[in-house]
């Protein structure tokens, strides 16, 4: 284990040295905290035909899938940065992406650990039922699909709340009539704009705006929340320029690429050309599996995924001066040879 990260460390370090002996176009990572290295360090090099690559090297491994903070990004887990240098390099003749297309759930916010969570717990509370999820139950608890049935398989295995009631069918109600709830305080959070948007997330989003760069949110889940989150988190003036493909709109949800290739039909843009950024494992399958660059950023509950095939990984997006990557890195990125799939 050791050996390995120390291997990890040396190529780290020789890559970087690489970095520097030829400098690429690309902006060069800065490591922030040397105590908390990055999962994941994008190394900008360059390739013989002058064309960028990027080199990803897992290091410092070890932490678990419960996120012991509500401030994921801002305490610095990941430790890279970009100077806010590269931002000005920016007219530096790289290309801009036709479209940037925003998952939603873990990527615009950290929906489970701060809306999800909350909105069972907001619940819980409102039905004395003396029961709350704290983040690394909740963790745990998202190995069960659909709020219903995690609710269900929980009481079931704590004991049911005294004022449950005893008969299985009647707990089918119980159980269904706190989910209904459950929704409401869910969409009351993003109305009353209680549900943070991630870092970075309107800082990047005006940029490309800025440029006439496409901004697209595609997420296979719930229209109505997505459209919510959109219009009340990112505000009018925003959300009039993004467009969403959400919910029902394709037939198969992610993995399957769908609704990327329609985003990027209806757009009227190449695969090739757009940028993705996903948090999710299943997410960056749907976004390679229709052509298209993917950036990870990683989100309370998918920080253990795999993301070996996504094109950088992140911890956040940034916000100065803590910028992880701007319109310019994504512009970048177009330019990096195809990973083999
Ligand atoms: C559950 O969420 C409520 C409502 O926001 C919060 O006040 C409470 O601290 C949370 N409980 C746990 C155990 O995290
Ligand atoms: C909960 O327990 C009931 C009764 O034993 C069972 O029928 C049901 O399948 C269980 N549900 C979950 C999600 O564990």
């Amino acid at each position: 284990m050791a050996g390995a990260v120390a291997a990890a460390a040396a190529a780290a370090a020789a890559a970087a040295a690489a970095a520097v002996a030829t400098p690429s176009a690309l902006p060069v990572p800065r490591r922030i905290s040397p105590s908390r290295p990055a999962t994941h360090l994008l190394l900008p090099v360059s390739s013989a035909l002058g064309a960028t690559s990027a080199l990803q090297i897992r290091v410092g491994l070890g932490r678990n899938a419960a996120p012991s903070s509500s401030r994921f990004c801002e305490r610095r887990r990941g430790g890279v940065v970009f100077s806010s240098a590269s931002s000005s390099s920016s007219s530096s003749g790289s290309p801009l992406p036709a479209a940037l297309l925003f998952d939603c759930d873990g990527v615009l916010v950290d929906t489970e650990k701060d809306g999800h969570r909350i909105s069972f717990n907001d619940t819980f509370a409102e039905k004395e039922l003396g029961v709350a999820w704290d983040e690394e139950l909740y963790g745990e608890l998202l190995k069960i699909g659909g709020g219903k049935e995690r609710m269900t398989a929980y009481f079931n295995k704590t004991g049911w709340p005294e004022s449950a009631p005893k008969t299985e069918e009647e707990r089918k109600d119980f159980i269904a009539s706190l989910h209904k709830r459950k929704t409401v305080l869910f969409m009351a959070l993003i109305e009353k704009k209680l549900l943070p948007l991630r870092p970075g997330v309107a800082r990047l989003i005006d940029e490309a705006l800025g440029k006439a760069v496409k901004v697209a949110v595609c997420s296979t889940s719930n229209e109505k929340a997505v459209s919510a989150i959109v219009s009340f988190l990112l505000g009018p003036d925003r959300a009039e320029k993004i467009s969403i493909f959400a919910g029902d709109i394709v037939p198969r949800k992610k993995p399957d690429p769908a609704i990327y290739l329609l985003a990027a039909d209806t757009l009227g843009v190449e695969t090739s050309s757009c940028i993705v950024v996903e948090d999710s494992a299943i997410g960056l399958t749907a976004a390679k599996s229709a052509g298209m660059k993917c950036i990870v950023t990683k989100s309370s509950y998918t920080s253990e995924e795999n993301f070996a095939n996504a094109d950088a990984v992140f911890d956040c997006i940034g916000d100065p001066p803590e910028v992880r990557f701007d319109l310019d890195f994504c512009g970048k990125l177009l330019l990096k040879e195809q990973f083999v799939s």
